[in-house]
């Protein structure tokens, strides 16, 4: 079969960033242009300024990738990019990009859901295998998903409130740590020990995330020590608060494979990068007789690697997009619910 090349643009939150992938499965070049530095200033994502960033970035990465790539947009088989969920005028100038290069170079544009960019991150260098469990954890969602293939998705639970990558960034934020907190806190916690009492997340059997109450405890302690005229340890904070919320990750995983006996997990997702929730998902697969696809560190957070990989797929099932396509806040994966 021949090769198929795709570029993708990535724009939905504070990453600009351009990739040709090849195959589905094949990094050929990804430039990624993060804009973590102006946003830490307000201490998170400030969407206005998010998306007059991406407009200023955004030729000037898709040059920087077709240079380092030696690439001709001639030469590609599609353009891919990501519509929704994410902040809605930064979707919009990857998907106004991606349709002026659809346009001019007369090539399918393909539209990719943000969610299942992060899942096919774990196509890159490796394949899934199915039936899995997708647990996909970042700074907006906290989801278990079924899929019985690679374009088949059923929601088995979301986070009642907060997502888990909001949750490190509002912990961090009343440590007094910058934005992005997750790798901060994660820092911080290898220096710490797990002393501080915190709420239990886990409830038996139940397959359930909630966050926004450990979030408000972590908050409570603080303050209530300032009132003494204390400080709190931060190191002992972040490595208690961690360990907390990453058995709830595990026992919720093992909980969603046992009960829908399934052998593969893919993990993705910006907390993903975390090495101490890697060894702890990795640890709780191997007692399961479970195999857990996660995606290189480079690849969990924001980038377009994944939504070329994810865009493979749908070119195979002739799932193309017309020019008319819209960006949208909100829209999730094209889902049943279990
Ligand atoms: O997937 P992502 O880049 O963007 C969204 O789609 O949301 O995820 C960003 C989130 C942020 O909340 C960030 O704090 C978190 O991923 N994150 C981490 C780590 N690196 C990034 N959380 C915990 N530990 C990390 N090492
Ligand atoms: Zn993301």
């Amino acid at each position: 079969m021949k090769d198929i090349y795709i570029s993708a643009i990535e724009s939905s939150c504070d990453e600009t960033s351009v990739s040709i992938v090849k195959n589905g499965k094949e990094d050929i070049v990804t430039v990624v242009n993060s804009q973590i530095d102006t946003h830490k200033i307000y201490g998170g994502v400030v969407p206005e300024v998010a998306s007059r960033l991406h407009l200023e970035n955004i030729t000037l990465v898709i040059d920087e990738a077709l240079k380092k790539s030696g690439f001709d947009l001639n030469n590609i088989d599609a353009v891919a990019v990501t519509y929704s969920p994410g902040l809605l005028g930064s979707l919009l100038v990857g998907l106004e990009a991606a349709k002026a290069i659809a346009m001019v170079y007369d090539k399918p544009l393909i539209k990719v859901n943000h969610m299942m960019g992060h899942i096919c991150a774990n196509n890159i260098g490796q394949s899934l295998e199915y039936p899995l469990i997708s647990l996909i954890i970042s700074g907006g969602h906290t989801d278990l998903i079924y899929m019985e293939s690679e374009n088949s998705f059923k929601y088995i639970t979301q986070t009642l409130d907060d997502a888990v990558g909001e949750c490190f960034d509002k912990v961090a934020r009343i440590l007094d740590m910058p934005y992005p907190g997750g790798p901060n806190i994660e820092r911080l916690a290898k220096e710490g020990k797990d002393v501080y009492p915190m709420p239990n997340l886990v409830k038996g059997s139940n397959i359930s995330f909630s966050f926004s109450g450990i979030k408000s405890h972590v908050n409570n302690l603080v303050h209530n020590a300032k009132q003494r005229g204390e400080e709190v340890n931060k190191a002992n904070m972040a490595c208690s608060f961690q360990n907390a919320v990453t058995k709830s990750l595990v026992e919720n995983t093992r909980n969603a494979l046992r009960k829908y006996n399934v052998k593969y997990l893919s993990v993705a997702g910006g907390v993903s990068a975390n090495g101490f929730i890697r060894n702890a998902l990795r640890e709780m697969c191997e007692s399961e007789g479970v195999t857990m696809f996660v995606p290189e560190v480079k690849y969990c957070t924001d980038n377009a690697t994944m939504i070329g990989a994810a865009a493979y797929i749908l070119y195979k099932n002739n799932q193309f997009a017309g020019l008319d396509t819209k960006a949208s806040s909100h829209e999730e994966l094209q889902i049943e619910a279990i």
